[in-house]
């Protein structure tokens, strides 16, 4: 199915630790499309990793940029994009991603989420300085209003049950 939709972008949504940034780069290669992983590419703009943008600039000045960056991305065809577990919340984003392309909502429990985001070495800024007890209950609270976004995505896929084979099969 994801081979029919010819040189349209495939934007990936989902919270933190649903594998958005994991599968998308498999998926990309398994479509001959090239994988953009947009938190990757604001930190190259700025040489500085998202939780140093969040401190040196706040979450205001990091949304804008990331719809900025989101909008700039699409000049290029046949592009795979990683977004963001906020990207999909801010500045109409959603919105432009589904008239301009394809969307795909990875759909995953809140300890799912969790044990993987325990098992990430990179520091999300949303999270810090949180015990697990703390992080689960931000997950499930911020996913309650998140998923209002995610779930205008045009397929939603179960996160939990994705492998090798499922991806290969859509
Ligand atoms: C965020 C998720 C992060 C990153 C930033 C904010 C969020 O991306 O964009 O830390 O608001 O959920 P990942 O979902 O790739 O961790």
């Amino acid at each position: 199915m994801l081979n029919e939709l010819k040189h349209q972008p495939i934007f990936l949504v989902g919270f933190m630790g649903s594998g958005k940034t994991h599968w998308g780069r498999q998926w990309a290669g398994y479509l001959h499309r090239k994988f953009i992983d947009l938190d990757q590419l604001i930190e190259s703009i700025e040489q500085l990793q998202v939780g140093q943008i969040f401190e040196k600039n706040g979450e205001t000045w990091f949304r804008e940029k990331e719809a900025i960056t989101l909008r700039s991305v699409i000049d290029e065809n046949n592009i795979l994009v990683a977004c963001g577990g906020g990207t999909p919340c801010f500045h109409d984003n959603m919105d432009f991603m589904n008239e301009t392309g394809f969307t795909i909502f990875l759909d995953a429990a809140p300890k799912f989420l969790l044990a993987n985001i325990m098992r990430d070495s990179f520091e999300r800024p949303l999270l810090k300085n949180m015990s697990e007890a703390e992080m689960l209950f931000f997950i499930e609270k911020k996913l309650v209003e998140r998923n209002v976004f995610y779930s205008q995505a045009k397929l939603t896929m179960n996160a939990e049950e994705l492998n090798e084979e499922s991806i290969k099969k859509l």
